[in-house]
This record gives structure tokens, sequence and C-alpha cells, in this order.
């Protein structure tokens, strides 16, 4: 296999740490998001220097909006202030901005400014950037299985394929991820990315979110390219 074939097509990451990262260092755990901003732009960059097509992001869960308030108002805001200061760099450097999760719950200004950013973005080749928001797993599969049900009735949806099913999911026509990164040494999936994982290679690391820089996700890809990927086959 030459070099090309082991770059993975599909990275994508579950940013964990960034509290713990914040109380190490005495400061409030906003602080920990902040520095973590410098983490996306890191492996934004790094994605593109090395080929990847596809870098997803989890940023936000269903379940963080369980969160303390002032929290989830940070990340929001974070969110808002990073579309408004990185579209023209996105368009510089041809990257599509993908926004993909329970946008029903996000609220009507952030809505219209990922809008925005898709669609300027949506003609850019090079590298496409998906932010998880809102998301998780298992409310993916139960809407995918709604809409299914009502556009095709009862006797289709008995026999509809997988491939057929992911049309559905919100992450349709994106190519599973080859590669899922957590950071912060956890060890678990988190109601992510459930379908689409079914032959993913995971990679735990115990560095904290906004120590994750260039070289760490350089170093993930090489970890990634000694993996012998056999989709529960016999090579
Ligand atoms: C996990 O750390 C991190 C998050 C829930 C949010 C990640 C968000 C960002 C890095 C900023 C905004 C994102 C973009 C795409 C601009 P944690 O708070 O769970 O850390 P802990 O486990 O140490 O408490």
């Amino acid at each position: 296999m030459d070099n090309t074939e082991r770059i993975p097509v599909h990275v994508s990451i579950i940013m964990d740490g960034n509290g713990r990262w914040a109380k190490a260092r005495g400061k409030e755990r906003v602080a920990g998001h902040m520095e973590g901003v410098g983490s996306v732009r890191a492996v934004v960059e790094a994605a593109c220097e090395t080929g990847v097509k596809y870098l997803s992001l989890y940023a936000f869960s269903e379940e963080n909006w369980g969160r303390p308030a002032a929290e989830v108002d940070t990340l929001m805001s974070l969110m808002m202030k990073s579309i408004r200061e990185e579209c023209a760099t996105f368009l510089k450097n041809d990257i599509r901005f993908v926004v993909l999760g329970n946008r029903a719950r996000l609220s009507d200004k952030l809505n219209a400014a990922i809008d925005g950013m898709m669609d300027q973005t949506a003609h850019c080749k090079r590298l496409t950037v998906i932010v998880f928001l809102s998301y998780s797993g298992k409310w993916d599969i139960l809407q995918a299985a709604a809409k299914a049900s009502a556009e095709l009735g009862p006797e289709a949806m008995a026999t509809l394929s997988e491939e057929d099913f992911s049309k559905y999911l919100v992450t349709a026509g994106i190519p599973d991820p080859d590669l899922l990164i957590r950071t912060s040494g956890e060890q678990r999936i988190s109601n992510y990315l459930l379908w689409q994982c079914a032959y993913t290679e995971f990679l735990f690391t115990d560095v904290l979110w906004p120590d994750f820089r260039k070289e760490e996700f350089k170093a993930a890809l090489a970890e990634y390219a000694r993996r012998d990927r056999r989709y529960g086959k016999v090579k």
C-alpha cells in the first residue's frame, strides 16, 4: 500500500478535557474552552496539510444542554465568534463548513450565522470541516428512522438496506470516519456517531484537548497508518 492510501479520508475528534486543563491552571472552565478553539484551528490546518478530506468535531452533545446555563452560553458564543472570525480563512483555504445536529435547539441568531457560513463555503473542495452541535448518535438514528418511515411507508421500511438507511442520517453523503480520536484519557463513545463508527479505528490519548495541536494530530495519523483494518474479514 502506498503512503497516500494510509491517510484517513475522514478523521473525527471527541474534544475532551477543556475543563480539566483550566482547573489544572487554577482558571475557570471557560478558559479551557477558549484555549480549545486554538486546538480546533491547529487541527484544521493540520488536516489541510496532510490531505485529510473530512474533519469532524464533536463540539456540543444533546446531553451538554444539561451543563450550567453560563457554560452553555459561553460555548454558543464561542461558536458564534469562531464563525465570524474564521469564515474568510475557510474561503481562502477552500474549506467547506458544515454543522450537523439538532439545529432546532440552537438560537435563531446562531442558526443564521451557521447557514451563512455553510452557504458561503458550500463550493469549497479541499477539506470539509463538520461541527457536530447539539448532536447525539441515538437522536440521529431516531430522526433517520422517523424520516425514512414517513417517506417510505411500512413495506419498503421492512426491507430497507443499511446503505439506504444511512441516507436518512444527518451524515448522508459523508463517508464514515476512518479514525476517531478522543482526548483526555476517557475511553468511551459518549453517544457520538454510533451508526457511523461501526468500523472506525479508535485512538484514545491522555492529552487534554487544549494541548492537542498539529504535532499530536500528525502522530495520530502515523498511528492510524500502522493499524490493520480488516472489516471483520481475514486478510
Ligand atoms: C469538552 O471538555 C469540550 C467541550 C464540551 C466543548 C468543545 C468546544 C470547543 C473546543 C470550543 C468551540 C468549538 C468550535 C468548533 C469553534 P470538557 O468541558 O468536557 O472538559 P472536562 O471533561 O475536563 O470537564
